[in-house]
């Protein structure tokens, strides 16, 4: 892995929401704030719940299982602190998101 993966398209993506795509075997969750698109792992840390079917409230993500919120800027789960999700180095370039997934 290291290197950028394309995820999907801008315009794929509702606003305000995000969809799950997997990319090198992994599940991500591309979510979408206004024009900003942040990328997670799809699997919330408290019970494994797609953060690619959840939806954007004040720049936190909730998930769609028990409503835990995690921060889109840094994956912090405002929620239960000391939850975080992970977040995936990501980039837009000519409406195609991309990802990339850490060393880690
Ligand atoms: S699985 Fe995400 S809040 Fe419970």
């Amino acid at each position: 892995m290291g290197g950028w993966l394309y995820l999907c398209r801008f315009d794929e993506i509702p606003e305000g929401r995000g969809r799950t795509v997997e990319a090198a075997g992994a599940r991500l969750a591309v979510l979408r704030d206004g024009d900003a698109v942040t990328v997670l792992f799809d699997r919330c840390p408290h019970a494994g719940g797609s953060l690619g079917s959840g939806w954007i409230e004040d720049h936190e993500v909730l998930c769609p299982l028990h409503r835990w919120r995690f921060r889109l800027r840094d994956g912090r789960c405002t929620t239960i602190p000391g939850h975080s999700a992970n977040v995936v180095e990501s980039r837009v370039e000519s409406g195609e998101v991309w990802g990339r997934i850490g060393q880690g």
